[in-house]
Formats: structure tokens, C-alpha cells, sequence
């Protein structure tokens, strides 16, 4: 059985008075058993980390690391620091990061290696432009991201989330063909390289998520979770996609 994962991204939003919304999150994931990740700016983690001590069901995530252990890179956190602030998971190669600073997947991959080595679990994104869709390269262009964003080696320890750039923070969601289409062709690639354990990999979709159309998306074949934006923000929001991803 793949994990079910319920993963938010919080983006940069968020300061330590909104960690009361994170609590009431908790609640949902104890109760509803699902492995639920939020993705917080990294000034949250070690208070969330803190306040969150005796939940165990909400897991943390960063949303970058640097690919260095250490070093002269101002502003930059790497993933043993990120892991010692409380972060379980780490969000990678998301399209905003990858348009608003450039990165590559060869970058991507690399960070991707330096979160395993600190025991991070990365979230690694993948998806294509509406130009791309439009010219026909959807497919084309997520498996190519896929393969050349997760090293060679890489199979457990790993989540892959598939988030068309056009449905993000658009309120455009891809339909349930649509998703079928290509979450069918990130698992056949996922199997032709890494063989069985290919099969295990949690392959999340994101944008635009929201509670009312959770069902649907999670009622989708090798769709196994969510990666949500705007609706992490609050548990109002959120906590309806958690119940929706632990009933289906
Ligand atoms: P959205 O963002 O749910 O606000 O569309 C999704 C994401 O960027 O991960």
C-alpha cells in the first residue's frame, strides 16, 4: 500500500500566531490517522516544533534547503539545520523556486541528495506550464522533470508531488482525466526505473485543492494525496481535504 500523505505549503505566510491553527490540524491528523506535512516558512519550525511535542501525527516541512552541508552561502539553510529545527519533510524543486530563482532539476537532484543524507523526506515538484501543456509537451515535460529532479539511487524516503503550473493559486484544477493521465505516466515511469519499489512511492497533486474538490482528486487511480497551498492556511479549510484524503 502507497502512504496517503495530506501535505500543506504555507508559502511565505505565517507567523507564530497563526501556529494555532497548526494545533487544530494536529487534531485532525491524530484523529484521522492520516500522515498529514505542512510546509512551514523556516522561522516557524522550531516554535511548531515546540508547541506541537506531543502530537505526533503532523509532521513538518521545510520549503528548501541549500545542497551544501555547510558554508558561505548567505541566507541559505541546509538540511541538517532544517532537521534539527524540527522539519521531517522538505518541499524541493517547487515551480515557484524553480521560476522565481532558476533552479534546475540538476539543482533540484542535488538538494535532493543533501535532505536524504539529514534524514529529510523530500517532497519533489514536478509539473508543466500552460505554454508547455498547450503545445502538447505535458506529459513530455513532468516525466522529464521527474527523472532528472530525483538521483539515481533514490527510491524510499521519497514523495513525488505532480502540480501543473497553471492550477496553481489559480483556482484552476486539472480534472480527474486529466490528473489520471499523467499520475498513470509518473507511475509507469517510477516502476520502469526503480522497479517495485516504484510502486511505493506517494504521488501527491497539487493546485488549487480545496474541500470541495479533495474527493474527486483523491477518488483519481496512483493519486495519492494532496500538496495544498492556499487551503493549508487554516484548519477551517484544511482539515475537510484531511477527512477527504482518510475516507477514500
Ligand atoms: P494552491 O498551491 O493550492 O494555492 O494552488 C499549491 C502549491 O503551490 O503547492
Amino acid at each position: 500500500m502507497v502512504e496517503k500523505i495530506a501535505a500543506g505549503n504555507w508559502k511565505m505566510n505565517g507567523t507564530v500566531a497563526d501556529l494555532a491553527e497548526l494545533s487544530k490540524m494536529a487534531n485532525a491528523a491524530d484523529r484521522c490517522m492520516v500522515e498529514t506535512v505542512i510546509g512551514l516558512p523556516a522561522t516557524l519550525l522550531v516554535p511548531a516544533a515546540t508547541d506541537l511535542s506531543n502530537q505526533s501525527d503532523l509532521r513538518l516541512a521545510a520549503q528548501d534547503c541549500h545542497a551544501n552541508a555547510s558554508g558561505a552561502h548567505t541566507g541559505d539553510l541546509a538540511a541538517d539545520m532544517l532537521a534539527d529545527a524540527g522539519a521531517e519533510y522538505v518541499i524541493l524543486g517547487h515551480s515557484e523556486r524553480r521560476m522565481d530563482h532558476g533552479e534546475t532539476d540538476a539543482q533540484v537532484a542535488a538538494k535532493v541528495t543533501a535532505a536524504r543524507a539529514s534524514d529529510l523526506t523530500p517532497i519533489v515538484c514536478i509539473g508543466e506550464t500552460l505554454e508547455q501543456r498547450e503545445a502538447g509537451d505535458a506529459l513530455k515535460v513532468a516525466i522529464s522533470q521527474m527523472t532528472n529532479s530525483i538521483p539515481d539511487g533514490t527510491t524510499a524516503g521519497l514523495v513525488v508531488a505532480y502540480e501543473p503550473v497553471w492550477a496553481i493559486g489559480t483556482g484552476k484544477t486539472a480534472t480527474p482525466d486529466l490528473i489520471a493521465e499523467v499520475h498513470n505516466a509518473l507511475r509507469a515511469a517510477l516502476i520502469e526505473r526503480f522497479g517495485d519499489d516504484g510502486a511505493d512511492i506517494p504521488l501527491l497533486y497539487g493546485g488549487s485543492v480545496k474541500a470541495a474538490n479533495a474527493a474527486e482528486i483523491f477518488a483519481v487511480e496512483h493519486v495519492n494525496g494532496a500538496l495544498v497551498g492556499g487551503a493549508s492556511l487554516t484548519a477551517e479549510a484544511f482539515v475537510p481535504i484531511i477527512e477527504s484524503l482518510a475516507a477514500s
